[in-house]
């Protein structure tokens, strides 16, 4: 019989141990084994209860995963749990670790519960774009009502086993060794003559406004349908008979794994583990990294050097001046009293490392002694250059020198230090204490080891770190620019800048195009323009965009951009100004104009994402599409319910969308020149995840 769910005899308890590392996910073996199980209890003499366990370092995790989008295997998650509750003998679960989604839902199929107090139970179905499929929606109502229920299956957040028992999910909570307090509460029930007590048949919870909550809900998921879809099963809890209400959650679980939200989601939760696994970096040991430097103290600098303190590092950072050193000491100080309020530090860390791990220097010999140096000075080549000069003179041997560039050449830094081995780009997003990307730009002369510690500090900051290779901008800001700059033709070509903003809002991005670039600062796409026109010799030339900035209007900064800020930044109103200046742009271009639907809108721009992030991963840029779709993820606020932009173009289908970039190539044909490999991959039939492998 199955070895995923051992066997063994106290008295009379049969205890099962789930034994599926690492984290018990309720595979089919799993799930046969616990059937076979329990019915094995049920033949043998002198049995009277069970007690389920999980081995190792949680009861169990939930479904497997893997095993979505294969064909069914019997026996189902719900019918083996009908099946342990059915049992006429007295079943218990004892708790440790997590219990989440299907792993809680057989903990419900019990009828009783036990668990020590660090065990944490949860639904986090809805980050896989599901709910409980297994009866999580009907019986925990039944246990904890309906308001609760709600916000565990829409949040996913995990719940503390106190937490838990006041909510009347779990009876006993206990310290010690679960199987051990399991054991002794089997007993306790056993002689008290505890009956069976099968959550199915307790009375249905009370009803709420189910329409009002339907649509908060919907409306605070921002285009994902699974959190407000948990709503309606619970609903069914209430208003239909237990086998009803079953089939009514299996429905919903069923229409959204067949839909593209659950494929995107659960190709994001398999994709951010996958991408920091490089094959290149096995075995490999990084070097140390208790010491950091970061050189500037400005908002980026400041967040870098607070990632690395909530991490326990120590840091050295290094200003110009005193003043600048002492500014900087404060954004520090600003970003770790956020930390403080919202718990992420204890008021005792807090103090620590305000008065042992952060040092504000001048002098960069207070860098001799640092594992990692992170520059985030002035975006410029030659200032670039200035700093690692003198950092090749001070650190010392072996240290790791970083760049903190968003696009500029690290090869050409590094070739201005006698040590190009120990140089790398990490690429931090802003602000760095809260933006989880980190992309580790790696130069041909890089040493392994120093990738390797690259990837370490990533893991330390809590970041999802992507290789990336050198080009301008490497891989987000590259696609970035270009699909930024297919916003601006559609402008041209007749879309406001608040239809374009609305629709990609719709599609689920954060923010619209305009919308960032006015909470960034228009000033700073001006310099770069001017910047960029004068290195080329061109004079007199004046856009829209730059009028704007001509007149003294930067975005959220100074009240006006895109939008009027005068109501407020969630008001969203545009700026009158602004179109008639657009108008004015479109004339003299002599542009046709059309029209554009919300899905031209989308299109469009996601055309222009996609081809370049074929381009960037055809180059060799990205090494796989799904580190691509993670940094836009994590670094761009791509709606991670669509998986990223190559998995979304994979749903969407790629000879479409290669049809599409040609036909926009009629009127711009370099800009929409086809990537090579989505070509390729259209010629042979073959999908973007094939590649990610
Ligand atoms: N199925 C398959 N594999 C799983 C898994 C699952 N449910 N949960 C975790 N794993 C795998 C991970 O992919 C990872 O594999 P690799 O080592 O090969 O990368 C390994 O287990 C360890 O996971 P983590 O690296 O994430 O370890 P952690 O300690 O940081 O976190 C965890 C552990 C909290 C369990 C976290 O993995 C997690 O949140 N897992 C997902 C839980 C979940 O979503 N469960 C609900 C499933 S849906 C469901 O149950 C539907 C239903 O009702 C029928």
């Amino acid at each position: 019989m199955s070895d995923t769910v051992a066997y063994d005899r106290h008295g009379d308890i049969a205890v099962l141990s789930i034994q599926n590392p690492p984290v018990n996910a309720l595979s089919q073996a799993v799930r046969a084994g616990l059937v076979a199980r329990v019915a094995q209890a049920e033949a043998e003499e002198g049995v009277r209860a069970v007690l389920i366990t999980g081995a190792g370092r949680a009861f169990i995790a939930g479904a497997d995963i893997t095993e979505f989008g294969k064909p069914p295997m019997e026996p189902s998650l719900p019918d083996a749990i009908d099946r342990i509750e059915a049992s006429p003998l007295l079943v218990v679960a004892s708790m440790h670790g997590v219990s989440l989604g299907g792993g809680l839902e057989v903990a419900l199929g019990c009828h009783y519960r036990i668990a020590v107090p660090s065990a944490r139970i949860g639904l986090p179905e809805v980050f896989l774009g599901l709910i409980p499929g297994a009866g999580g929606t009907q019986r925990l109502p039944r246990l904890a009502g309906a308001m609760a229920a709600i916000d565990m299956a829409t949040s996913g957040r995990q719940v503390g086993a106190e937490e838990a028992a006041q909510m009347g999910v779990i009876d006993v909570v206990q310290d010690g060794d679960a199987k051990e307090k399991g054991i002794a509460y089997v007993e306790k029930l056993l002689s008290d003559g505890a009956p069976r007590r099968p959550v199915s048949e307790m009375p249905a919870a009370d009803a709420i406004d189910w329409d009002a909550t339907y649509e908060a809900v919907l409306a605070r998921a921002r285009g994902q349908i699974a959190p407000a879809e948990a709503v309606r099963a619970i609903q069914a809890s209430v208003e239909k008979p237990f086998g009803e209400g079953m089939l009514a959650e299996r429905q919903i679980f069923w229409d959204l794994l067949k839909g593209d939200q659950s494929k995107g989601m659960i190709h994001a939760f398999f994709s951010e583990r996958a991408v920091s696994n490089l094959p290149e970096l096995k075995g490999v040991t990084p070097r140390n990294l208790d010491h950091i430097g970061v050189i500037g103290g400005g908002t980026m600098g400041a967040g870098i050097a607070t990632a690395a303190l909530l991490s326990g590092v120590h840091v050295t950072l290094l200003e110009m001046t005193g003043d600048a050193g002492e500014a900087a000491r404060g954004r520090i100080t600003g970003n770790l009293a956020g930390a403080l309020k919202r718990g992420k530090i204890s008021a005792e860390q807090h103090e620590t490392i305000l008065s042992k791990a952060l040092q504000v220097s001048t002098d960069y010999a207070s860098l001799s002694d640092a594992d990692l140096v992170i520059e985030a000075v002035f975006e410029d080549m030659s200032v670039k250059k200035q700093v690692f000069t003198k950092l090749d003179e001070v650190c010392k041997a072996g240290a790791i020198l970083a760049s903190n560039t968003s696009y500029l050449d690290v090869t050409e830094i590094a070739a201005c230090t006698k040590r190009p081995q120990d140089v790398i780009g990490l690429h931090f997003f802003s602000p760095a204490h809260v933006m989880k990307l980190l992309e580790v730009v790696v130069p041909d002369e890089t040493a392994i080891d120093v990738v390797a510690t690259g990837f370490a500090l990533g893991k330390k900051l809590n970041k999802i770190s992507v290789r990336a290779g050198v080009c301008d901008g490497f891989i987000g800001n590259r696609i970035l620019s270009t699909y930024r700059q297919a916003a601006d033709q559609m402008v041209m070509q007749g879309a406001s800048p608040y239809a374009i903003d609305t629709a990609l809002e719709a599609f689920g991005f954060a923010m619209g195009p305009f919308a960032v670039a006015d909470l960034a600062g228009l000033d700073i796409g001006w310099a770069v323009r001017k910047r960029k026109r004068a290195e080329a010799g061109i004079e007199g030339v004046s856009t829209y965009a730059d009028k704007m900035c001509e007149a003294g209007n930067f975005g959220q900064k100074t009240g006006k951009g895109y939008y009027d800020y005068a109501a407020g930044a969630k008001a969203r109103v545009p700026n009158a100004d602004v179109m008639p200046l657009i108008e004015v742009d479109r004339a003299a271009e002599g542009t046709p104009q059309r029209s554009f639907t919300d899905a031209d809108i989308v299109r469009y721009y996601m055309a222009a994402m996609v081809n370049e992030s074929a381009k960037v991963v055809g180059e060799g840029i990205a090494r796989r599409p799904l580190d691509v779709d993670m940094t836009l993820l994590f670094g761009y606020g791509f709606p991670r319910y669509r998986g990223g932009p190559l998995k979304w173009a994979d749903l969407v289908g790629l000879d479409d969308l290669l049809a599409d970039i040609r036909s926009y190539g009629d009127t711009m044909p370099d800009f929409w020149a086809p990537a090579p490999l989505l070509e390729t991959l259209v010629a042979e039939g073959k999908t973007f995840a094939t590649l990610n492998t």
